[in-house]
């Protein structure tokens, strides 16, 4: 039977919940977790960005462990242990709760269903392996295949590269709203999962839909 639709997913703030690492581990840390969690995902996307500014690719693994230890040393924590736990547990991140039914019900609508994300290959498939996503996922696609981050056009060409004869029938989900209007100034129809309410970006590209959840989403709209 023919696919309907390619459904593709960015990963972390999407399907996986970023700040899951600090908030677990919130009674080691002496400080407040959500905001050394913030101060650490911004770190990540802003270094993620210079670099493909720089033309200097590291992975995004790299960029993390980078992340953690500028967020680490503004909060003035010195804690080698405490540094190795929070990386570790980013291999055993966590979905949210609503990832699993909303991609269950892709998969039995025989659609396509890929990830499409910053995240290194090693970093993703623990994620998808820890969440149980295995099987209800087609496809990881990491920039790993194309050494630039989002929301470099050569990303979201990914997508094209791995469905050519899919054009037009893509849907692309993040909770990052840079990276929706990165992927609807590609070409993509555009799901902004609006998870953390912020404000819209002003950046070319706008989202075609906007939710606070997927759950919100298989309502209204599937
Ligand atoms: C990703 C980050 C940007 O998964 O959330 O690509």
């Amino acid at each position: 039977m023919k696919k309907k639709k390619v459904y593709v997913f960015d990963a972390y703030g999407t399907l996986f919940d970023i700040d899951a690492s600090c908030r677990n581990l919130s009674e080691k840390l002496r400080v407040d977790w959500h905001s050394l969690s913030t101060v650490w995902r911004q770190k990540q996307l802003e270094y993620s960005w210079l670099r493909n500014s720089m033309n200097s690719y590291i992975s995004f693994w790299d960029i993390t462990k980078n992340a953690l230890d500028f967020a680490l040393h503004s909060k003035g924590i010195h804690n080698n242990s405490l540094r190795q736990e929070l990386l570790d547990s980013y291999f055993e991140i966590e979905c949210y709760p609503e990832v699993y039914s909303f991609l269950e019900k892709l998969k039995i609508g025989n659609n396509t269903t890929c990830i499409l994300s910053n995240g290194s290959y090693d970093m993703l498939n623990a994620a998808v392996r820890n969440s149980s996503l295995t099987n209800i996922l087609d496809d990881v696609l990491s920039v790993d295949l194309c050494k630039k981050f989002k929301p470099a056009t050569e990303v979201y060409e990914l997508v094209l590269n791995k469905y050519p004869e899919n054009e037009n029938e893509f849907l692309f989900f993040s909770s990052n709203c840079w990276d929706i209007h990165g992927a609807s100034n590609f070409g993509f129809k555009s799901v902004w999962v609006n998870r953390f309410n912020r404000v819209n970006d002003i950046l070319p590209g706008n989202p075609d839909f906007i939710v606070k959840s997927l759950l919100e989403f298989q309502t209204n709209h599937l």
